[in-house]
């Protein structure tokens, strides 16, 4: 297996099989993410696995969100909330805030997301599908999701990440990926 490999041929998931996820692969993806690379070894991640009844009531705050947002705009409310029906397992990750702090808090923010990247490398090798979300359905960015995983003090949601098998069939529509070159980003001083 090349590192590199696995790297270009990573993609975001977003349809996936109706199958439900085993617990043991989830507990590999929480494992791979302990390993990133993290400041002073803070290891600010926590991380919040919504399955079964958690995600149906994850589900209901969703859908009071999307009608609140988009009240005339009910095909959006219905598509959005299909995408989360499909999907097996959520994994809402955090970072710890430092209080005082804010490079500190920053750094942390930098390592949740190496942890979230290597999670989704993980997922690669298990053959699941994973999509980091941070908008719409995400609801990253909403303060009801900081109730919903138990109001945790001085902690940052940082992602929250729709994992499931791939369904293939819609996998093999999909467009191929592009990225633009790195000399096009890139300055040498
Ligand atoms: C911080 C972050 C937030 C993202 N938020 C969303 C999102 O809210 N909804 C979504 O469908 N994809 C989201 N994505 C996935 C990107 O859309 C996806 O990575 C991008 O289209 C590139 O495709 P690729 O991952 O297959 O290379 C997010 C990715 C990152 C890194």
């Amino acid at each position: 297996m090349s590192i590199i490999h696995e790297l270009k041929n990573r993609r975001a998931i977003r349809d996936y099989r109706k199958q439900d996820v085993e617990e043991e692969k989830i507990n590999f993806l929480l494992d791979a993410a302990t390993w990133a690379p993290n400041d002073k070894m803070r290891e600010p991640w926590s991380f919040y696995v919504l399955k079964g009844e958690a995600k149906q009531r994850y589900e209901q705050l969703a859908k009071e969100y999307l009608q609140e947002r988009f009240p005339t705009k009910p095909h959006l409310i219905e598509s959005s909330l299909n995408v989360l029906t499909t999907t097996p397992v959520h994994i809402i990750v955090t970072s710890d805030i430092v209080p005082n702090d804010p490079e500190a808090t920053k750094d942390n923010e930098y390592a949740v997301c190496c942890a979230i990247h290597s999670m989704w490398l993980a997922a690669k090798e298990l053959g699941l599908g994973f999509v980091w979300r941070t908008r719409g359905v995400g609801l990253v960015h909403d303060e009801r999701l900081y109730q919903f995983i138990g109001s945790p003090e001085n902690k940052r949601v940082i992602g929250n990440v729709f994992i499931g098998y791939p369904n293939v069939e819609k996998i093999t529509k999909m467009k191929q990926p592009k990225r633009t070159s790195y000399k096009e980003k890139t300055t040498w001083l």
